[in-house]
């Protein structure tokens, strides 16, 4: 495994275990075991707000296992896992692993502790590699050493962005951040993204969100219409952008109503640019 780290933050201050952080309530709320004092209270205040929080991240997880599959499915044996969180029961690596060892996962999170973890238990074959980085700063994240090096940049890459930018309150900073990375995607690379969403929870959203602020912890829902800006023109697979749950036909927690997941899931395509005459150009294996 190839790790590095692109921030500068002293991985275990003071601060570390004093703070609630986005990575280990998530953690706690899928009943998993690293987490704090102050995030299981942060994480309990919010839930108190909002019983359906708990299912939507699971709901969130189930999608991330089947998104990678899908990719797989289609052919796509590179994987880029932006804002990766804690390493679960099932990572991204190891669904590919179960179908061929060594193709290429990228973790990145801007967590210490995620990093920490990730290296520690993600040690597992060649192939992953760990990245301390925060996605905001594209540019130098895709060009770093361990990134660049990690991916055939002739070969599609699965792109999951999973309940990471809703943690990213700045909207022109996003749209920044995504704008380089669908440039960087090379044709036939897919973009996952789900996304918290006050559509189905107009009422409870900014109780959620004050209940994470009293916490020093800040989310922004965005509505379908701004999510769906985040694909550019990549082209929507499936039924589209839809409710997590409903996003997938299998899975545990496919087919629950839509106000479970409180997020919106989409994978889009980037597909060959279209020649004057309208007609796509050939992709190079195509052509080969
Ligand atoms: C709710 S967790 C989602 C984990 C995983 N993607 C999943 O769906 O199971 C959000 C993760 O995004 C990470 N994150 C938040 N902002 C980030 C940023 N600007 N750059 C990189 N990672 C970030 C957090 O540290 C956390 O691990």
């Amino acid at each position: 495994m190839t790790s590095v780290s692109l921030l500068e933050v002293s991985p275990l201050g003071r601060e570390f275990f004093s703070t609630a952080n986005p990575a280990r309530v998530y953690e706690y709320l899928l009943g998993g075991s690293w987490s704090y004092a102050v995030d299981r209270t942060a994480a309990y205040a919010v839930y108190k707000t909002a019983k359906w929080l708990k299912t939507a991240a699971l709901i969130n997880r189930d999608y991330s296992l089947l998104s990678v599959e899908w990719s797989i499915g289609r052919g796509v044996r590179q994987f880029l896992d932006l804002g990766c969180g804690y390493p679960g029961s099932a990572n991204t690596h190891e669904i590919a692993k179960s179908t061929q060892t060594g193709w290429p996962v990228v973790y990145v999170d801007s967590d210490p502790g995620v990093y920490a973890h990730a290296r520690a238990r993600l040690d597992e074959g060649p192939g992953v590699t760990a990245v301390h980085a925060d996605l905001l700063s594209m540019d130098q994240l895709l060009a770093c050493e361990a990134v660049h090096s990690a991916f055939d940049p002739g070969a599609p890459v699965a792109v999951l962005l999973h309940d990471v930018l809703p943690w990213c309150t700045d909207d022109a900073a996003v749209d920044q951040a995504m704008a380089i990375l669908r440039e960087w995607m090379p044709v036939g690379s897919s973009l996952s993204i789900t996304h918290l969403t006050d559509r189905w929870h107009p009422v409870t959203m900014p109780d959620v969100e004050g209940a994470y602020a009293d916490h020093g912890l800040h989310i922004r829902p965005r509505s379908r219409d701004v999510i769906s800006t985040l694909f550019g023109d990549l082209v929507q697979q499936n039924q589209g952008l839809v409710a997590t749950g409903l996003w997938h036909k299998r899975g545990r927690y496919v087919r629950h109503p839509e106000e479970h997941s409180a997020a919106f899931a989409g994978i889009a395509v980037k597909e060959p640019p279209v020649t004057d005459s309208g007609i796509p150009r050939p992709s190079s294996e195509e052509t080969a």
